[in-house]
């Protein structure tokens, strides 16, 4: 089991944000402490969601808060969402692509379902931001980043960000 301890925000290209999420097997105290420390990183580098392969680990369970702030972060654990109605173009950035930021696609609504850390299944409906991030996140539990659905405009404009990046990273781990 992870030491949550450890967990600190993952970059691109680290290989655990390419990799689709393993289910949350039990919901348990490490689980609860790995949401709690998932907040916080979310919160101290502002940001409205974190799922769990950007802490380094590869759990199907998001944080998210669309005002930002600590009150209103809520945890979903094995989330399965439904999109629908029209689709709009939104900018959206992501706290493992420092940098990057492109006009995505989603749809307007959606609606998700998942289980609290309390082990009590619920469902909410979402549109505009809220649905958006709900999209975002449950891209990171499959291994899409925003990179992979920017347009081929947008992805040679960022090429350059995400080769800094891919250096970094190498550097990092060196
Ligand atoms: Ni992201």
């Amino acid at each position: 089991m992870m030491d949550v301890k450890k967990c600190r925000i993952t970059h691109y290209p680290s290989p655990v944000l390419g990799e689709k999420a393993k289910p949350v097997e039990k919901i348990d105290e490490n689980i609860a402490l790995l949401a709690e420390k998932m907040i916080e990183i979310m919160v101290d580098t502002k940001g409205v969601g974190l799922a769990g392969p950007q802490a380094g680990v590869g759990l199907r369970i998001f944080v998210a808060s669309p005002d930002g702030s600590r009150e209103s972060a809520k945890v979903y654990i094995n989330p399965e969402i439904s999109p629908s109605g029209s689709t709009e173009v939104g900018q959206e950035g992501c706290l493992s692509l420092p940098g990057i930021y492109g006009n995505i696609t989603r749809c307007k609504k959606c609606t998700i379902k998942a289980t609290g850390l309390d082990g009590k299944e619920f469902a909410e409906e979402a549109e505009g931001l809220k649905a958006r991030i709900f999209q975002h996140e449950y891209d990171h539990l499959e291994g899409t980043l925003v990179a992979d659905r920017l347009s081929t405009v947008a992805r040679i404009s960022a090429r350059k960000k995400l080769k800094k990046l891919r250096q970094q990273h190498v550097e990092q781990n060196d």
